[in-house]
């Protein structure tokens, strides 16, 4: 990092403390962050993404913070999963100290909680207030769209939004530029709130597999049941782009790219398969990683295509796939049946 940007970062931390908004970097994706100690600050989240008030938002926090402050009960396998996994893409629902706001929780009695691995995220982190700080922040995103891994994909959500100006309490007083997202889909959501009665739960997929975790705790996380804390990321329609998704099997694609084509369609596709094809297309690795790196930006690319349909040759199954094949599926929710609608006009 040179110095311009440990300028930029400081500035960025001094906006955090007076209360305005900053959008940061993190190894998943860009986060929209304000004080997660000032209710106003966190309103103000809301406000700028148009999100419902009720929905928590995950508290970010400095390589080495100190998780009692923000959390009332931390299990043994809380420190471990610390341990083996922050600074990295993993958040933790714990049982929420009682003098940090409802505001970032939506009002149930957690907090989540995780340590970003991205450089320019922990400079900012520990900037903060000299350290001790949280930052709440959500996906730097309007709310239900799909989430940016770039800085110009937040520029793209927030068009007039960013820059110092009058007025407006929901305007974005930086953001900083990281480059592109490692990871490229969000933190892995284990719920350890309730593990006397209900066990780790895994409430949200992602690059840290559940698999993972059980070599750490030595315990299997289960689904998410009626119970489980609510989580906007677990809505059945999130991640989606303006065009409707569809996902179908490799061996469909070409056919059915050609019929909607017959039909007068402007389809876009994204694929993995080596597949010969004609028009809009991105083709994303035949791994799990470097699909997941590439998803968001593909999907915001082919949506700017002005395509009918973005058709996606559906990923491979099994558990290093599960991330993925989640946030496409919530994705493509509320698209069904457009393929055989286009097909019959
Ligand atoms: O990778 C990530 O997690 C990114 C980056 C910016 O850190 N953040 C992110 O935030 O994806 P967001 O708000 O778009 O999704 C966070 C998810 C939501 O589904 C939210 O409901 C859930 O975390 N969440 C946060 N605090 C929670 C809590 N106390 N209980 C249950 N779910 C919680
Ligand atoms: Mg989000």
């Amino acid at each position: 990092m040179n110095e311009l940007d440990q300028a930029a970062i400081v500035a960025a931390a001094r906006a955090l403390e007076a209360g305005a908004l900053v959008a940061f970097p993190t190894e998943t994706v860009y986060g929209l962050g304000a004080d997660a100690e000032s209710p106003a600050a966190v309103a103000r989240i809301y406000e700028a993404k148009g999100r419902p008030n009720d929905h928590p938002v995950i508290v970010h926090l400095a390589p080495g913070a100190d998780l009692s402050y923000w959390a009332s009960e931390i299990p043994a396998e809380a420190h471990a999963l610390v341990a083996a996994f922050w600074p990295g893409p993993l958040t933790l629902i714990l049982k929420r100290a009682s003098h940090i706001p409802d505001a970032v929780s939506g009002g149930q009695d957690t907090v989540g909680l995780r340590c970003p691995s991205h450089p320019v995220a922990m400079a900012l982190l520990s900037a903060f207030k000299g350290g001790k700080g949280g930052v709440a922040a959500p996906s730097a995103n309007k709310f239900g769209n799909v989430s940016p891994t770039t800085a110009q994909h937040v520029r793209d959500e927030f068009d007039g939004d960013v820059g110092q100006g009058p007025g407006n309490g929901a305007r974005i007083a930086a953001v900083l530029d990281g480059g592109s997202s490692q990871v490229g889909i969000e933190s892995t959501i284990l719920d350890l709130s309730r593990l006397a009665t209900h066990g780790p739960v895994l409430l949200r997929p992602g690059h840290i597999s559940a698999k993972q975790i059980a070599d750490v705790i030595g315990q299997m996380p289960g689904l998410p049941d009626q119970s489980a804390p609510r989580a906007s990321g677990t809505l059945e329609s999130h991640y989606a782009p303006k065009a409707p998704v569809a996902l179908i099997a490799g061996a469909a694609v070409v056919e059915t790219l050609a019929a909607l084509q017959a039909r007068q369609r402007q389809v876009a596709v994204i694929h993995y398969s080596a597949i010969a094809l004609g028009g809009a297309q991105a083709i994303l690795p035949g791994d799990p990683v470097g699909y997941a790196y590439g998803l968001y930006a593909a999907l915001r690319a082919m949506d700017q295509t002005g395509a009918d349909l973005i058709l996606v040759e559906a990923p491979p199954q099994g558990e290093a796939w599960l991330g993925v094949n989640d946030r496409l599926r919530r994705a493509a929710f509320g698209s069904a049946g457009t393929i055989e609608k286009f097909l019959q006009a």
